[in-house]
């Protein structure tokens, strides 16, 4: 097998060692790859948050478990979380207020703050040293009229929330929603304790580098990879976009980038953490390292695959940082995938028609951190006992209220209009001379959409431009140098590697000179 391209070099430019403090600080474990068929009672697929949290939670109820991940424990999504633990979810409640009613603004407070405690817990009983420390979180913003009505519906849902004034200390605004005793911690190094102290029981076992082909569903569901299969009573899908889509997920369910510096600061980081509502959002918060302290800045969220020039998107949240904030050096630079429903709330429970024994956990939209860890309850309690009633409340299946129908339709119609628009452009585009290092570009070659990237020594790669997964045209992303899919977030190596799915397959090799 041939050196992965160099992509660095083009990337130079950028501030920051490309990786989060999270995947810098930790060695990656070393599970060994599925190679056998197995039964068990659950399988669950992803070793993010959401994954070990339910296998954690099913190990714990007797049943035996078996976790499989494509690359490594905490390396996907969570590795690159910010890593808040809060409740506090930008203007959710009065949303879920408003949309779903004051029964389900009470349960969604309830389950997240009784997440935040579950990982105190877990943390003081196995000792783990992963950082973890209670804050005060505080929503900004200059809206006071939405303000008001966010700490009136969290006080009403149970929240120790609050309307203060005079913050944040760095940026103007009209007030902040304030919520007491939430949290923040290092996720890598809670979840490696976490996958190693379920690994350690007979009835657990932890697969990394095992890629899943397909589930095929059933009474007995089976998970296929290229070297096993699992044949399990529950099959538990714990990763981004469902494997197994038997709900119109693709119609209700977008993935959406955002971005993130770890900046070395000369004074002292502002107490708390920080959100700054809207659709240019902004996260502000602090980790305490061996130097003294970061703060991670967050924001500039996109949909996968769409809205322009990335590495644009660092260069903004700079200068947004340095406005603010004295700045000795940028140490880290990482981006991250989420995917977020049409109505704001994630899809826990059962995966759909004729797929009775396959759950899923997923649409977290950022919040994944407590959502992931109230999902392994629900998920382990409906699984092993019967089906918490709060689980209705993330119902996959769940109806749309009328305020989000339109989004959905929205959303239906921007993945059709991207899907057509790509194909278009690509197939009347002429082929295009003079890619530059670090550049890539989707071209025709004869009447196919061929992705090519030219790296830092000077050479072409090229690959089909067709994702795999329902044949929408990948997009070049030129801050990390990969193949997006603007359809439902799969993303490539510039030679064509799955990195995420929802597709299972790799980009089709092409010859430049065919
Ligand atoms: Fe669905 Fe690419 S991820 S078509």
């Amino acid at each position: 097998m041939s050196d992965p391209a160099d992509f660095s070099r083009p990337a130079d430019d950028l501030p920051g060692e490309p990786t989060s403090p999270w995947l810098a600080t930790t060695p990656d474990a070393s599970y060994p790859p599925l190679e056998a068929d197995l039964t068990v009672d659950v399988c669950v697929v992803g070793a993010g948050i959401a994954g070990l949290s339910t296998a954690i939670e099913l190990r714990d109820r007797g049943a035996s478990v078996v976790v499989l991940e494509r690359d490594h424990v905490a390396a996907g999504t969570t590795g690159k979380s910010t890593a808040k633990v809060t409740s506090q979810h930008g203007l959710q409640y009065d949303q879920l207020h408003r949309e779903f009613g004051s029964k389900a603004a009470r349960q969604y407070a309830t389950v997240n703050e009784a997440a935040i405690d579950t990982i105190e817990e877990r943390i003081a009983s196995l000792e783990i040293d992963c950082g973890f420390e209670r804050q005060p979180s505080y929503l900004y913003g200059n809206e006071p009229d939405a303000l008001r009505r966010e700490a009136d519906a969290a006080q009403r849902a149970g929240l120790p929330a609050s309307l203060v004034r005079s913050v944040p200390p760095f940026e103007r605004a009209q007030g902040a929603v304030k919520f007491d005793d939430q949290a923040w911690f290092h996720p890598r190094r809670y979840l490696l304790a976490l996958a190693e102290w379920l690994h350690e029981d007979d009835d657990a076992a932890i697969y990394e580098r095992t890629r899943v082909t397909a589930v095929d569903p059933g009474t007995r569901p089976r998970v296929r990879t290229p070297s096993g299969t699992v044949s399990a009573n529950h099959v538990v899908l714990a990763t981004g976009f469902p494997l197994l889509d038997r709900a119109g997920y693709f119609t209700r369910l977008y993935p959406k980038r955002s971005y993130v510096l770890a900046v070395r600061l000369g004074v002292d980081p502002p107490e708390g953490m920080y959100y700054r509502a809207g659709d240019n959002y902004r996260s502000v918060r602090t980790h305490r390292d061996a130097q003294g302290a970061l703060l991670l800045v967050g924001g500039e969220n996109h949909k996968t695959g769409q809205g322009g020039p990335t590495r644009e998107r660092y260069q903004r949240l700079l200068e947004w940082a340095t406005d603010r904030f004295p700045i000795e050096g940028v140490e880290y630079r990482w981006s991250t995938q989420d995917y977020v429903s049409v109505d704001g709330l994630p899809f826990v429970g059962r995966a759909g028609p004729g797929a009775r024994n396959v759950s899923i956990a997923t649409g977290f939209g950022g919040w994944g951190m407590t959502g992931g860890t109230a999902a392994g309850e629900l998920l382990a309690e409906s699984i092993t006992g019967t089906d918490p009633p709060v689980l209705e409340l993330f119902d996959p299946l769940r109806f749309t209220p009328k305020p989000s129908l339109p989004k959905t339709l929205t959303e239906n119609a921007d993945a059709a209009s991207q899907f057509v628009t790509d194909w278009v452009q690509a197939l009347v585009a002429p082929d295009l001379a003079g890619i530059s290092r670090g550049e890539g570009r989707v071209i025709r070659q004869g009447a196919s959409p061929i992705a090519a990237a030219r790296d830092g020594d000077g050479d072409l790669h090229t690959v089909s431009a067709v994702c795999p997964h329902t044949a929408c045209l990948v997009d070049w992303n030129d801050a990390e140098c990969t193949w997006d899919c603007p359809c439902h977030g799969s993303r490539f190596t510039p030679d064509g590697r799955l990195l995420e799915g929802p597709a299972t397959e790799d980009l089709s090799p092409v010859d430049p000179d065919r």
